[in-house]
Protein backbone atom coordinates (compact mmCIF):
# COMPACT_ATOMS: atom_id res chain seq x y z
CA UNK A 1 0.00 0.00 0.00
CA UNK A 2 1.56 3.59 -0.35
CA UNK A 3 0.79 6.22 1.76
CA UNK A 4 0.80 9.87 1.30
CA UNK A 5 3.82 11.58 3.30
CA UNK A 6 3.14 12.70 7.01
CA UNK A 7 3.51 16.41 6.38
CA UNK A 8 5.56 18.17 9.18
CA UNK A 9 4.99 22.09 10.10
CA UNK A 10 8.03 23.72 11.87
CA UNK A 11 7.53 25.88 15.04
CA UNK A 12 10.75 28.00 15.30
CA UNK A 13 13.39 28.55 13.43
CA UNK A 14 16.12 28.30 15.38
CA UNK A 15 19.78 26.59 15.79
CA UNK A 16 18.32 23.14 15.77
CA UNK A 17 16.00 23.28 13.24
CA UNK A 18 18.96 23.49 11.11
CA UNK A 19 19.80 19.66 11.16
CA UNK A 20 16.20 18.33 12.09
CA UNK A 21 14.31 19.93 9.11
CA UNK A 22 16.73 17.73 6.49
CA UNK A 23 16.40 14.58 8.69
CA UNK A 24 12.07 15.43 8.06
CA UNK A 25 13.02 16.25 4.68
CA UNK A 26 14.83 13.32 3.78
CA UNK A 27 12.78 10.64 6.28
CA UNK A 28 11.07 8.25 3.76
CA UNK A 29 6.84 9.21 4.60
CA UNK A 30 7.69 12.55 5.89
CA UNK A 31 7.99 15.90 4.52
CA UNK A 32 7.80 19.56 5.64
CA UNK A 33 5.00 21.78 4.39
CA UNK A 34 5.38 24.92 5.98
CA UNK A 35 7.43 26.76 8.58
CA UNK A 36 6.53 29.43 11.34
CA UNK A 37 7.97 32.19 12.84
CA UNK A 38 7.05 34.90 15.51
CA UNK A 39 8.63 36.75 12.60
CA UNK A 40 7.55 36.86 8.87
CA UNK A 41 10.77 37.72 7.82
CA UNK A 42 12.62 35.28 9.61
CA UNK A 43 9.77 32.32 8.20
CA UNK A 44 10.41 33.44 4.44
CA UNK A 45 13.97 32.96 5.31
CA UNK A 46 13.87 30.15 6.89
CA UNK A 47 11.52 28.69 4.32
CA UNK A 48 13.42 29.89 1.15
CA UNK A 49 17.21 28.21 2.73
CA UNK A 50 15.17 24.61 3.35
CA UNK A 51 12.97 24.57 0.48
CA UNK A 52 9.87 24.41 1.78
CA UNK A 53 6.97 25.91 0.30
CA UNK A 54 4.87 27.76 3.25
CA UNK A 55 6.41 30.22 5.34
CA UNK A 56 4.11 31.20 8.22
CA UNK A 57 4.07 33.81 10.57
CA UNK A 58 2.62 33.17 13.66
CA UNK A 59 2.65 29.36 15.56
CA UNK A 60 -1.12 29.89 15.66
CA UNK A 61 -1.28 30.32 11.97
CA UNK A 62 0.40 27.07 10.94
CA UNK A 63 -1.68 24.81 13.35
CA UNK A 64 -4.92 26.45 11.31
CA UNK A 65 -3.41 25.09 8.29
CA UNK A 66 -4.92 22.04 6.59
CA UNK A 67 -1.67 21.06 4.99
CA UNK A 68 0.08 20.40 8.19
CA UNK A 69 -0.62 16.60 9.86
CA UNK A 70 1.88 16.83 12.13
CA UNK A 71 4.10 19.54 14.21
CA UNK A 72 7.55 19.69 15.29
CA UNK A 73 8.19 22.09 17.85
CA UNK A 74 11.73 23.20 18.02
CA UNK A 75 10.97 26.51 20.15
CA UNK A 76 12.44 27.05 23.77
CA UNK A 77 11.26 24.37 26.91
CA UNK A 78 9.69 27.22 28.21
CA UNK A 79 6.75 26.71 25.27
CA UNK A 80 7.05 23.65 24.88
CA UNK A 81 3.92 22.57 27.31
CA UNK A 82 1.47 25.25 25.23
CA UNK A 83 2.43 24.47 22.18
CA UNK A 84 2.00 20.83 22.74
CA UNK A 85 -1.56 21.37 24.01
CA UNK A 86 -2.85 23.93 21.28
CA UNK A 87 -1.45 21.44 17.94
CA UNK A 88 -3.11 18.77 20.11
CA UNK A 89 -6.53 20.57 19.92
CA UNK A 90 -5.78 21.53 16.59
CA UNK A 91 -5.93 17.70 16.08
CA UNK A 92 -1.71 17.50 14.97
CA UNK A 93 0.60 14.99 15.96
CA UNK A 94 3.47 16.42 18.11
CA UNK A 95 7.43 15.65 17.69
CA UNK A 96 8.17 18.28 20.55
CA UNK A 97 12.15 18.89 21.26
CA UNK A 98 13.74 18.14 24.77
CA UNK A 99 13.65 18.94 28.01
CA UNK A 100 9.80 18.19 27.09
CA UNK A 101 8.52 20.24 29.51
CA UNK A 102 9.40 22.35 32.71
CA UNK A 103 7.86 20.29 35.25
CA UNK A 104 6.71 16.56 35.59
CA UNK A 105 3.08 17.83 35.72
CA UNK A 106 4.02 19.76 32.85
CA UNK A 107 4.58 16.50 30.92
CA UNK A 108 1.56 14.43 32.07
CA UNK A 109 -0.78 17.25 30.79
CA UNK A 110 1.28 16.76 27.79
CA UNK A 111 0.56 13.31 27.13
CA UNK A 112 -3.20 13.16 28.24
CA UNK A 113 -3.74 15.56 25.42
CA UNK A 114 -2.26 13.85 22.63
CA UNK A 115 -4.12 10.98 24.10
CA UNK A 116 -7.78 12.20 24.33
CA UNK A 117 -7.21 13.77 20.89
CA UNK A 118 -5.83 10.41 19.51
CA UNK A 119 -2.89 12.63 18.10
CA UNK A 120 1.06 10.64 18.71
CA UNK A 121 2.90 12.21 20.75
CA UNK A 122 7.10 11.88 20.82
CA UNK A 123 10.08 13.98 22.16
CA UNK A 124 12.51 14.46 20.00
CA UNK A 125 15.25 12.49 22.22
CA UNK A 126 16.57 10.87 19.39
CA UNK A 127 19.19 8.63 20.90
CA UNK A 128 16.66 6.29 22.08
CA UNK A 129 16.07 5.47 18.78
CA UNK A 130 19.80 4.39 17.34
CA UNK A 131 19.86 0.60 16.82
CA UNK A 132 22.81 1.03 19.52
CA UNK A 133 20.33 1.37 22.12
CA UNK A 134 18.47 -1.18 20.77
CA UNK A 135 21.72 -3.38 21.51
CA UNK A 136 21.84 -2.26 25.36
CA UNK A 137 18.35 -2.85 25.73
CA UNK A 138 19.06 -6.37 24.40
CA UNK A 139 22.26 -6.31 27.20
CA UNK A 140 20.31 -5.31 30.09
CA UNK A 141 17.91 -8.45 30.12
CA UNK A 142 21.04 -10.22 31.36
CA UNK A 143 20.88 -8.40 34.77
CA UNK A 144 19.34 -11.58 36.45
CA UNK A 145 21.63 -14.01 38.23
CA UNK A 146 24.50 -15.32 36.79
CA UNK A 147 22.61 -18.79 36.92
CA UNK A 148 18.63 -19.04 36.87
CA UNK A 149 18.03 -22.61 38.28
CA UNK A 150 14.32 -22.76 36.61
CA UNK A 151 16.02 -21.52 33.61
CA UNK A 152 18.83 -24.19 33.49
CA UNK A 153 16.13 -27.06 34.69
CA UNK A 154 14.84 -25.84 31.03
CA UNK A 155 17.11 -26.10 29.14
CA UNK A 156 17.44 -29.92 29.88
CA UNK A 157 13.89 -30.30 28.21
CA UNK A 158 14.38 -28.11 25.51
CA UNK A 159 11.35 -26.26 26.93
CA UNK A 160 12.90 -23.22 26.26
CA UNK A 161 12.96 -23.43 22.42
CA UNK A 162 12.00 -19.90 21.57
CA UNK A 163 13.63 -16.72 20.44
CA UNK A 164 14.25 -14.99 23.50
CA UNK A 165 16.30 -17.64 24.27
CA UNK A 166 17.95 -17.69 21.15
CA UNK A 167 18.73 -14.23 22.09
CA UNK A 168 19.73 -14.56 25.52
CA UNK A 169 22.07 -16.68 24.34
CA UNK A 170 24.27 -14.58 21.41
CA UNK A 171 25.06 -12.01 24.03
CA UNK A 172 28.85 -13.06 24.86
CA UNK A 173 28.36 -11.79 28.52
CA UNK A 174 26.16 -11.33 31.44
CA UNK A 175 25.49 -8.18 33.26
CA UNK A 176 24.45 -9.68 36.46
CA UNK A 177 22.09 -7.69 38.78
CA UNK A 178 22.87 -3.55 38.20
CA UNK A 179 24.51 -2.22 41.13
CA UNK A 180 26.07 1.37 39.64
CA UNK A 181 24.82 3.88 36.75
CA UNK A 182 26.70 6.53 35.79
CA UNK A 183 25.86 9.21 33.21
CA UNK A 184 27.81 12.76 32.79
CA UNK A 185 26.86 15.21 29.57
CA UNK A 186 27.89 18.70 29.13
CA UNK A 187 29.88 21.14 26.61
CA UNK A 188 31.80 23.89 27.64
CA UNK A 189 29.87 26.57 25.65
CA UNK A 190 29.64 30.37 26.72
CA UNK A 191 26.23 30.79 24.72
CA UNK A 192 25.83 34.22 23.25
CA UNK A 193 23.38 36.50 25.62
CA UNK A 194 20.19 35.89 23.85
CA UNK A 195 20.35 32.00 24.10
CA UNK A 196 17.37 30.37 25.59
CA UNK A 197 19.91 28.44 28.04
CA UNK A 198 21.50 31.00 29.94
CA UNK A 199 17.14 32.68 30.61
CA UNK A 200 15.77 30.37 33.60
CA UNK A 201 11.93 31.82 32.46
CA UNK A 202 12.54 30.05 28.89
CA UNK A 203 13.36 26.92 30.86
CA UNK A 204 17.38 27.86 30.61
CA UNK A 205 20.32 25.88 32.55
CA UNK A 206 22.50 22.80 32.23
CA UNK A 207 19.95 20.72 34.44
CA UNK A 208 17.42 20.72 31.90
CA UNK A 209 19.07 21.42 28.92
CA UNK A 210 21.67 18.44 29.39
CA UNK A 211 20.30 16.72 32.96
CA UNK A 212 17.60 15.44 30.28
CA UNK A 213 20.11 13.32 28.91
CA UNK A 214 22.27 11.95 31.98
CA UNK A 215 18.76 11.45 33.81
CA UNK A 216 17.03 10.14 30.62
CA UNK A 217 20.05 7.15 30.66
CA UNK A 218 19.82 6.33 34.41
CA UNK A 219 16.20 6.03 33.91
CA UNK A 220 16.34 4.03 30.54
CA UNK A 221 18.68 1.32 32.14
CA UNK A 222 17.16 0.89 35.69
CA UNK A 223 14.14 1.02 34.27
CA UNK A 224 12.11 2.92 37.13
CA UNK A 225 12.61 6.17 39.49
CA UNK A 226 14.89 6.46 42.21
CA UNK A 227 14.02 6.52 45.56
CA UNK A 228 15.92 9.59 46.79
CA UNK A 229 18.82 12.19 44.81
CA UNK A 230 20.89 14.57 46.30
CA UNK A 231 22.00 17.36 43.96
CA UNK A 232 24.32 20.33 44.09
CA UNK A 233 24.78 22.67 41.67
CA UNK A 234 27.11 25.68 40.43
CA UNK A 235 25.04 28.45 39.65
CA UNK A 236 25.68 31.14 36.92
CA UNK A 237 23.77 34.51 37.81
CA UNK A 238 20.28 33.04 37.95
CA UNK A 239 20.81 29.59 36.13
CA UNK A 240 22.67 26.02 36.80
CA UNK A 241 25.95 26.23 35.35
CA UNK A 242 26.71 22.61 36.28
CA UNK A 243 25.69 19.59 38.72
CA UNK A 244 26.20 17.21 40.48
CA UNK A 245 23.90 14.55 42.04
CA UNK A 246 23.80 11.25 43.47
CA UNK A 247 20.70 8.95 43.24
CA UNK A 248 19.64 5.80 45.58
CA UNK A 249 17.49 2.81 43.72
CA UNK A 250 15.53 0.04 45.14
CA UNK A 251 17.30 -3.03 45.98
CA UNK A 252 21.70 -1.95 46.13
CA UNK A 253 21.37 0.18 43.03
CA UNK A 254 23.28 3.24 43.21
CA UNK A 255 23.77 6.36 40.32
CA UNK A 256 25.69 9.76 39.86
CA UNK A 257 24.77 12.01 37.34
CA UNK A 258 26.91 14.93 35.83
CA UNK A 259 26.17 18.04 33.79
CA UNK A 260 26.79 21.24 32.58
CA UNK A 261 27.95 24.06 30.35
CA UNK A 262 31.46 24.69 31.46
CA UNK A 263 33.06 21.31 31.05
CA UNK A 264 34.61 19.73 28.30
CA UNK A 265 32.20 17.64 25.93
CA UNK A 266 31.27 14.20 27.33
CA UNK A 267 28.13 12.10 26.63
CA UNK A 268 29.57 9.39 29.08
CA UNK A 269 27.32 6.65 30.48
CA UNK A 270 29.08 3.12 32.41
CA UNK A 271 26.07 1.04 33.40
CA UNK A 272 27.70 -1.31 36.06
CA UNK A 273 26.20 -4.71 37.18
CA UNK A 274 27.79 -7.74 39.49
CA UNK A 275 29.89 -9.69 36.62
CA UNK A 276 30.49 -6.35 33.86
CA UNK A 277 29.74 -3.42 32.79
CA UNK A 278 28.74 -1.18 29.57
CA UNK A 279 30.03 1.67 28.68
CA UNK A 280 29.54 4.20 25.98
CA UNK A 281 31.57 7.40 25.60
CA UNK A 282 29.06 9.26 23.10
CA UNK A 283 25.41 8.10 23.76
CA UNK A 284 23.62 11.25 22.75
CA UNK A 285 25.27 10.87 19.33
CA UNK A 286 27.76 8.78 18.06
CA UNK A 287 31.39 11.30 17.04
CA UNK A 288 30.72 12.25 13.64
CA UNK A 289 34.36 9.84 12.62
CA UNK A 290 33.70 7.31 14.45
CA UNK A 291 31.31 4.13 14.19
CA UNK A 292 28.77 4.05 16.97
CA UNK A 293 31.10 2.11 19.42
CA UNK A 294 30.07 0.84 23.08
CA UNK A 295 32.44 -1.63 25.00
CA UNK A 296 31.78 -3.97 27.73
CA UNK A 297 34.04 -4.66 30.50
CA UNK A 298 33.83 -7.95 32.27
CA UNK A 299 34.76 -8.49 35.66
CA UNK A 300 37.74 -11.10 34.45
CA UNK A 301 39.28 -8.52 32.81
CA UNK A 302 38.11 -9.50 29.22
CA UNK A 303 36.77 -6.76 27.18
CA UNK A 304 34.21 -6.68 24.37
CA UNK A 305 34.10 -4.08 21.33
CA UNK A 306 30.50 -3.54 20.03
CA UNK A 307 29.48 -1.35 16.93
CA UNK A 308 26.05 -2.16 15.93
CA UNK A 309 25.58 -4.74 13.15
CA UNK A 310 24.44 -1.99 10.70
CA UNK A 311 27.40 -0.30 11.06
CA UNK A 312 29.89 -2.91 10.60
CA UNK A 313 32.94 -2.00 8.07
CA UNK A 314 31.32 1.50 7.54
CA UNK A 315 34.04 3.51 6.43
CA UNK A 316 34.33 6.75 8.19
CA UNK A 317 32.31 8.80 5.70
CA UNK A 318 28.81 8.23 6.98
CA UNK A 319 26.87 6.50 3.72
CA UNK A 320 29.64 6.51 1.43
CA UNK A 321 30.73 3.13 -0.48
CA UNK A 322 33.35 1.22 0.28
CA UNK A 323 35.43 0.42 -2.65
CA UNK A 324 33.55 -1.32 -5.73
CA UNK A 325 30.73 -2.29 -2.72
CA UNK A 326 27.29 -0.94 -2.44
CA UNK A 327 26.76 2.17 -0.35
CA UNK A 328 26.69 1.39 3.14
CA UNK A 329 24.35 3.41 5.54
CA UNK A 330 25.62 4.33 9.52
CA UNK A 331 22.65 4.68 11.54
CA UNK A 332 21.11 8.15 11.51
CA UNK A 333 19.19 7.94 14.62
CA UNK A 334 17.08 11.33 14.05
CA UNK A 335 15.30 9.60 11.05
CA UNK A 336 14.81 6.42 12.81
CA UNK A 337 13.01 8.58 15.09
CA UNK A 338 10.99 10.52 12.78
CA UNK A 339 10.79 6.87 11.01
CA UNK A 340 8.80 5.62 13.72
CA UNK A 341 6.63 8.55 14.44
CA UNK A 342 5.57 7.94 11.03
CA UNK A 343 5.22 4.66 11.22
CA UNK A 344 2.65 5.39 14.94
CA UNK A 345 1.31 8.14 12.55
CA UNK A 346 0.07 5.90 10.06
CA UNK A 347 -0.89 2.03 11.79
CA UNK A 348 -2.73 3.90 14.91
CA UNK A 349 -2.68 1.95 18.12
CA UNK A 350 -2.33 -2.02 17.90
CA UNK A 351 -5.34 -3.99 19.00
CA UNK A 352 -5.34 -6.06 22.43
CA UNK A 353 -1.32 -4.66 23.27
CA UNK A 354 -0.08 -1.91 24.69
CA UNK A 355 0.21 1.12 22.28
CA UNK A 356 4.29 1.21 21.32
CA UNK A 357 4.61 5.06 22.29
CA UNK A 358 3.36 4.57 25.94
CA UNK A 359 7.54 3.28 26.53
CA UNK A 360 8.31 6.56 25.70
CA UNK A 361 6.19 8.38 26.95
CA UNK A 362 6.69 6.71 31.02
CA UNK A 363 10.73 7.47 29.99
CA UNK A 364 9.86 11.11 29.36
CA UNK A 365 7.74 11.70 32.22
CA UNK A 366 10.38 9.77 34.73
CA UNK A 367 13.03 11.57 32.97
CA UNK A 368 11.13 15.08 33.99
CA UNK A 369 10.16 13.48 37.54
CA UNK A 370 13.92 12.83 38.42
CA UNK A 371 14.75 16.58 37.55
CA UNK A 372 12.02 18.18 38.95
CA UNK A 373 13.66 16.29 42.04
CA UNK A 374 17.21 17.55 41.45
CA UNK A 375 15.79 20.91 41.05
CA UNK A 376 14.01 20.64 44.30
CA UNK A 377 16.92 19.04 46.37
CA UNK A 378 19.78 22.24 44.56
CA UNK A 379 17.17 24.76 45.83
CA UNK A 380 16.81 22.75 49.37
CA UNK A 381 19.99 21.53 49.61
CA UNK A 382 19.22 18.61 50.97
CA UNK A 383 18.39 14.75 50.01
CA UNK A 384 14.82 14.66 48.10
CA UNK A 385 13.03 11.59 48.53
CA UNK A 386 10.45 10.75 45.81
CA UNK A 387 7.64 8.48 47.62
N1 LIG B 1 20.64 23.40 19.12
C1 LIG B 1 20.82 22.11 19.35
O1 LIG B 1 21.85 21.51 18.98
C2 LIG B 1 19.75 21.30 20.03
C3 LIG B 1 19.97 19.96 20.12
C4 LIG B 1 19.00 19.16 20.68
C5 LIG B 1 17.84 19.76 21.14
N2 LIG B 1 17.64 21.09 21.08
C6 LIG B 1 16.40 21.64 21.66
O2 LIG B 1 15.64 22.34 20.67
C7 LIG B 1 14.95 23.44 21.27
C8 LIG B 1 15.35 24.70 20.54
O3 LIG B 1 16.76 24.84 20.65
P1 LIG B 1 17.59 25.77 19.64
O4 LIG B 1 19.00 25.54 19.96
O5 LIG B 1 17.12 25.57 18.25
O6 LIG B 1 17.13 27.21 20.18
P2 LIG B 1 17.22 28.61 19.45
O7 LIG B 1 18.30 28.63 18.44
O8 LIG B 1 17.23 29.65 20.54
O9 LIG B 1 15.83 28.69 18.68
C9 LIG B 1 14.59 28.71 19.34
C10 LIG B 1 13.55 29.31 18.41
O10 LIG B 1 12.35 29.46 19.16
C11 LIG B 1 11.65 30.62 18.74
N3 LIG B 1 11.26 31.41 19.93
C12 LIG B 1 10.00 31.67 20.30
N4 LIG B 1 9.96 32.39 21.43
C13 LIG B 1 11.23 32.60 21.79
C14 LIG B 1 11.83 33.32 22.84
N5 LIG B 1 11.11 33.94 23.78
N6 LIG B 1 13.17 33.36 22.91
C15 LIG B 1 13.91 32.71 21.99
N7 LIG B 1 13.40 32.02 20.95
C16 LIG B 1 12.07 31.97 20.84
C17 LIG B 1 12.59 31.41 17.85
O11 LIG B 1 12.11 31.28 16.52
P3 LIG B 1 11.23 32.44 15.83
O12 LIG B 1 11.51 33.71 16.57
O13 LIG B 1 11.70 32.46 14.44
O14 LIG B 1 9.80 32.04 15.99
C18 LIG B 1 13.93 30.71 17.93
O15 LIG B 1 14.61 30.66 16.72
C19 LIG B 1 15.34 23.44 22.75
O16 LIG B 1 14.37 22.78 23.51
C20 LIG B 1 16.65 22.66 22.76
O17 LIG B 1 16.92 22.01 23.99
C21 LIG B 1 18.55 21.87 20.53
Amino acid sequence: MTHSPVRFGVLGTGRITRRLIADLQSTPGASVSAIASRSGDRAKWSADSHGIAAAVEGYAELLARDDVDAVYIALPPSLHHEWTLAACQAGKHVLCEKPVALSAAQVSEMIAAANSADVRFLDATAWLHHERTDQFRQWLTTTGPQEDSAKAAAKKDDLFDDESESDDEAIPFRLGPLRHLSASVSFPNPFLDGDHRLHASLGGGALLDLGWYSAGLIRFASGVLPKEVYAQAVMRGEIVARVSATMIFYDELTATLSCGFDTSTRKWFEIAGTDASIVCDDFTRPWAEKPARSWVHEASGKVHSFVPPSEVNVPAEPNSAPEGGVPVHRCLQERVMIGTLVRWIREGAPSGQPAPWNAFHEQALHTQTMLDALDESIRRKQPVSLG
